[in-house]
């Protein structure tokens, strides 16, 4: 049977695509390496734990000896790395364990894939390296890089590290760059979870600046099913965007929220902006639907739907997670940033 690692396997994407992946298919192996930080949470794992072709492993991906251990002892020949610090305010607090886990460790998982020869290395991006958009235009592979927060710089010099390993070894590498997701199991510091689970709680939903910054939104179940095409038939050494052409306004979805949960618009607060606050994402996604045949297979108003219904009926498991260290990563993200 071939092996895949798969790392970041607990956190919000890549759990989602384990799960779907081990729902449909039963001829590859799974190794999940994940470090299990704030982030990762084996709870989302619940449905494949115990499947006879899925091991977990917690683990660094910067840890040299880990990683060539699990090379050799699984025989991998396949590569997802979800792995990532993916918290641009958590980037802007302290950017050191961004450079360490999104830059050194995709190099230790590129060295050790070049050694043992894997047939596929697929990195997991963003749109974020491409920097920030006015009010017209979208982003394509073309879209020279320039990130502007300390999380997409990383994410930046990763993906030149990967295309690197292409034109200098000749790696089997592929790129996805997608932009905003949401759905079930994202870890609620990203604004849709944030707000649905402020709004439950009747506390105040922190917009920042003018609330008019635009982010392109795609469910996770789509990103993961473009994912699983270009692993299978994206063209080695390409980049591909993934991204619905849903484009809203931050204040709008926040409004959005508030409605599907039957609660006013009082609950709204507007905070001190991001620094370096990027004004506008917007993905053209037409590579990746002529060459592979992706589109979006859900409507924003079903998903955004199913997601807040999502976080209805998993009290406990966000419940569990905003009890911890959450807390005090909210109060030091949000105490300073109350205007007045
Ligand atoms: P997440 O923060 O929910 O999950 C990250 C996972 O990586 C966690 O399980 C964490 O424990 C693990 N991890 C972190 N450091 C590690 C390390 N050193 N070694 C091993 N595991 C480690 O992130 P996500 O939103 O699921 O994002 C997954 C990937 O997709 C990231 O590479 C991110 O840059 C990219 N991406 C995210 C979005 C988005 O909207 N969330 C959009 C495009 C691309
Ligand atoms: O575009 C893809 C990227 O999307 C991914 O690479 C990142 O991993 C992911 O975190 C996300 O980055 P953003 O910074 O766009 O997502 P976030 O959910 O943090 O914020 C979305 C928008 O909402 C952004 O304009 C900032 C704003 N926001 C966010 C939070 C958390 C608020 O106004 N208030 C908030 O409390």
């Amino acid at each position: 049977m071939k092996s895949i690692l798969v790392t970041g396997g607990a956190g919000f994407i890549g759990s989602n695509y384990i799960n779907y992946f081990l729902n449909k298919r039963d001829d590859y192996f799974i190794v999940n390496l994940d470090k299990l930080t704030y982030a990762g949470n084996l709870e989302n794992l619940k449905p494949v734990e115990n499947k006879k072709n899925y091991v977990f492993v917690k683990g660094d991906i910067c840890n040299r000896e880990l990683v060539e251990y699990i090379f050799e002892r699984y025989n991998i020949k396949y590569v997802i790395n979800f792995a990532a610090e993916s918290h641009v305010d958590r980037s802007i607090l302290g950017s050191a364990i961004f450079y360490q886990t999104n830059v050194i460790g995709t190099n230790v998982l590129l060295e050790t894939a070049r050694r043992y020869e894997v047939e596929r290395f697929l990195q997991v991006s963003t749109d974020e390296v491409y920097g920030s958009l006015g009010a017209t235009g979208l982003f394509t592979e073309q879209t020279p890089l320039s990130p502007n927060s300390p999380y997409s710089s990383s994410k930046a010099g990763a993906d030149m590290m990967v295309q690197a390993f292409y034109h200098t070894y000749g790696m089997p590498v592929v790129t996805t760059r997608c932009s905003n997701n949401y759905g079930p199991l994202q870890f609620p510091e990203k604004l849709i979870p944030l707000m649905i689970i402020n709004a439950l709680n009747n506390k105040k939903l922190p917009v920042y600046g003018d609330g008019m910054n635009v982010r392109d939104w795609i469910y996770v179940i789509d990103h993961n099913i473009g994912i699983d095409l270009v692993f299978n038939d994206g063209k080695i050494g390409e980049v591909y965007n993934l991204g619905a052409s849903n484009e809203m306004p931050n204040i709008e979805i926040v409004k959005l929220i508030l409605s599907h949960l039957g609660k006013g618009e009082e609950l709204i607060e507007y905070v001190k902006d991001r620094p370096g606050h990027d004004r506008r994402y917007a993905i053209d996604s037409s590579k990746i639907q002529k060459e592979l045949g992706w589109k979006p297979q859900y409507t924003f108003d079903d998903a955004i739907a199913n997601t807040v219904e999502w976080y209805l009926s998993n009290k406990e498991w966000w419940g569990r997670i905003i009890s911890g260290e959450y807390q005090k990563y909210y109060s030091d993200q949000y105490s300073t940033r109350i205007k007045g």
